[in-house]
């Protein structure tokens, strides 16, 4: 299972970098915007630190500004994957890439049907929001596993990268669902590695060894 941070800020993916364990990025407009800076310049730094793929998303709505917007953004790095949302002018967009071999990850996805159109398109990626649809009151765990099993049903190669991870087990429950990637914020990274033994423990073998080498 691949671990993308979702986020544009550099000291985060430095950060995170340091662990060893973190095999791309995900961003979208809304967190570009939180950066203050252009898409480019945040992309372009991103690509300097991990060494994976980097999700950056095009903001056209029609298919042929998709396809430039898109192209434009592949030219910045080999490892620039194309976000594109699930609509049918991105879907349209999507089959443009694949047939181009530009990597995508159709995003926006709310539905198993969603994510059947995009694996037809051959999309790399899709990525189903959980948080967002746990916020409505539906089951976002239920959509990663049934993507899961159409994905598998009939072998597409779509990778399954839940994201609208919004706590630790939201990644324990894709990972046991099966989805591909998991693409979290580095809060949530960081709630990975918790647990109240785990300190305790340390707490207590630092303490021990101290009163042995007095
Ligand atoms: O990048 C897409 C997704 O991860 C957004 O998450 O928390 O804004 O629903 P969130």
């Amino acid at each position: 299972m691949d671990f993308f941070l979702d986020t544009g800020i550099i000291s985060e993916i430095e950060q995170a970098a340091k662990w060893g364990f973190v095999d791309g990025v995900t961003t979208n407009p809304s967190l570009i915007a939180q950066t203050g800076r252009s898409q480019k310049d945040v992309i372009t730094d991103i690509c300097k630190i991990i060494d994976g793929p980097i999700s950056a998303e095009v903001i056209s709505t029609e298919r042929e500004a998709m396809i430039k917007e898109g192209a434009a953004l592949a030219e910045l790095h080999d490892n620039v994957v194309i976000k594109l949302p699930l609509t049918e002018d991105g879907i349209s967009a999507c089959k443009w890439f694949s047939d181009n071999d530009i990597r995508t990850n159709v995003t926006l996805c709310f539905s198993a049907n969603q994510a059947l159109l995009a694996a037809k398109n051959g999309a790399t990626y899709i990525s189903p929001f959980l948080g967002r649809l746990d916020d409505v009151g539906q089951d976002g765990m239920q959509l990663i596993h049934e993507i899961r099993a159409i994905y598998d049903n009939y072998g597409f190669t779509t990778q399954v990268l839940a994201a609208s991870i919004r706590h630790s087990i939201h990644v324990k429950d894709c990972a046991l669902a099966g989805a591909d990637v998991a693409t979290m914020p580095l809060k949530v990274m960081k709630q990975l590695f918790k647990h109240p033994l785990t300190d305790i423990g340390l707490n207590q073998f630092l303490a021990d060894h101290a009163k042995s080498n007095k």
